[in-house]
């Protein structure tokens, strides 16, 4: 990688000037999207082309693969995570395929401030002019256990991850969000999240959470602007958080993160721009 745009020695954004001109092009078959579920939808090839998309937790998992998938579709994804390597990683994928220019955003949620958020803001403002999508993927398990002995500590630490920087970050963004158009505000929950379960603890309670404040943007945004908020539900996903919750699981039987990806584009791109308040499953 090469001219790296650095702010300060933890949070910077790195730009590449590549040109989108060589994303294949397709029409979309408009009858075929709208009637077709979101975890079917076929997505044409440049769904998303001309998009700025930030993605959280881009360097792993599932938003590792949103964020290839995004950017397969047309999209300039800003790769947002805690570890740079990773995210350079994804950056390098992009790159290798030719896709349009990725920004790397190495932030650690768990310390980020409002100020932080604000400074990300004004970059992206300043950088792109705009952003059409963010897909709060990003999140912490913490440790499974009876709310009787959960450490406090701990329960702080995963909700400041999976709600407080959700809250934040969104609300830094909004102002831009709605001054670009079509938007899309996608925040990622889970089957712990509508109905509680034993021993699931803060991640549990934050993604009770983070269904409360995207129905409750939704309901704001609703009429105003062209910002929609949904959730989606990954459902059971083979990665690195689902192995620590299932140990004893056998990872080959479930689905891959590549595997889900339909839903995060339709919910991405246009064709879903009147789908408001939903939490929506990937399968
Ligand atoms: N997998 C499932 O079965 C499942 C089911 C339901 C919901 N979900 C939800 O889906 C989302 C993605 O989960 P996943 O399974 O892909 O998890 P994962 O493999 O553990 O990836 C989580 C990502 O979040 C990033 N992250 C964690 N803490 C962070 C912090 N403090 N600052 C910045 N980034 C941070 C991680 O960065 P590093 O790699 O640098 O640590 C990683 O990229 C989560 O919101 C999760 O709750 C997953």
């Amino acid at each position: 990688m090469n001219n790296p745009i650095r702010q300060d020695e933890t949070h910077f954004i790195q730009l590449f000037g590549r040109s989108q001109d060589t994303m294949p092009q397709q029409h979309r078959n408009e009858e075929n999207v709208i009637t077709t579920a979101a975890s079917e939808y076929a997505a044409p090839q440049d769904l998303l082309k001309g998009k700025i998309i930030l993605v959280t937790g881009a360097g792993a998992g599932i938003g590792k693969a949103a964020a290839l998938t995004f950017a397969r579709h047309g999209a300039t994804v800003i790769l947002l995570g805690r570890t740079t390597e990773k995210l350079e990683t994804v950056y390098d994928i992009i790159e290798e395929n030719g896709w349009p220019q990725a920004a790397i955003y190495p932030m650690n949620l768990e310390g980020a401030a409002i100020h932080d958020y604000e400074t990300m803001a004004a970059t992206i403002e300043k950088e792109f002019g705009q952003l059409h999508g963010l897909l709060h993927n990003a999140g912490l398990l913490g440790k499974l256990g009876p709310l009787s002995q959960y450490d406090p500590d701990m329960w702080q630490r995963v909700m400041q991850v999976n709600v407080n920087a959700e809250f934040m970050m969104t609300q830094a963004l909004l102002p831009v969000m709605r001054e670009s158009g079509l938007a899309s505000i996608l925040f990622t929950t889970s089957n712990v999240g509508h109905k509680g379960r034993a021993n699931w603890g803060a991640y549990a309670v934050s993604k009770f959470a983070t269904e409360g404040l995207m129905q409750t943007l939704a309901d704001e945004e609703e009429g105003i602007s062209q910002v929609r908020v949904n959730c989606i539900n990954p459902g059971r996903v083979r990665t690195a958080m689902r192995a620590g919750a299932y140990p004893g699981e056998d990872p080959m039987t479930l689905k891959a993160p590549e595997e889900i990806m339909a839903a995060y584009l339709y919910l991405m791109g246009d064709d879903s721009q009147k789908v408001n308040g939903q939490t929506v499953n990937a399968q």
